[in-house]
């Protein structure tokens, strides 16, 4: 039988990159929104670091508000299921509202363009995207990013919030996980 492991490959996206790279998106959103409220909605788990990092680069003249959704779309395996639940509803009403959705990543597109279609039929006043990271080579569902990070090629990374199989959240830069397939 072969048993599968995963382990760190290589550093893609250093700790110095990504806090440089989310302060220059800080600064596009905060020209765009000077004296307006913004509700930040971000999909847990995560966007849960890029979101806090982002909001404190956020300018003071930015009214912010955050919430948060959760959605299952991949299970303990790098595949995408395709399969969506809403797992968490926001508790605000986003109706009227400035809204940014803030991803993690974007992949397939899947989750993202069936959050964004939910949250249009919400009615906010605007709707934008705020993405940490973009793979375009893997898109089946075409969204519309308004904030990207970073392009990286079609590779399983982990860190600064993103997992595989819920490890790795914590690591401070974004790594490539490599497969290791095991005679047991
Ligand atoms: P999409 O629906 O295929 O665009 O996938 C988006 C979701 O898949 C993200 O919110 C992540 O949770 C997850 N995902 C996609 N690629 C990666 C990756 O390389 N590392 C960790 N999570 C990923
Ligand atoms: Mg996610």
């Amino acid at each position: 039988m072969i048993r599968l492991s995963f382990e760190l490959d290589r550093m893609l996206i250093s700790e110095e990159a990504l806090q440089s790279r989310v302060k220059e998106l800080a600064s596009q959103i905060s020209a765009d929104f000077t004296n307006k409220k913004l509700v930040a909605v971000a999909i847990l788990k995560g966007a849960v670091v890029f979101l806090v990092d982002l909001m404190r680069c956020l300018d003071p003249s930015v009214e912010l508000h955050i919430d948060f959704m959760a959605v299952s779309s991949y299970g303990a395996s790098t595949q995408s299921s395709g399969i969506l639940k809403i797992t968490k509803d926001l508790d605000v009403d986003v109706k009227g509202e400035n809204v940014l959705l803030v991803e993690d990543i974007v992949d397939t597109g899947l989750t993202l363009s069936y959050l964004v279609r939910l949250l249009q039929e919400r009615e906010p006043s605007s709707l934008k995207v705020c993405v940490l990271l973009d793979k375009p080579d893997r898109r089946e569902a075409e969204v519309q990013v308004d904030y990207c990070g970073f392009s990286i090629p079609n590779e399983f990374v982990v860190g600064y919030g993103l997992d595989c199989a819920g490890m790795w959240r914590n690591l401070s830069s974004i790594y490539v996980v490599k497969e290791r397939g095991e005679l047991a």
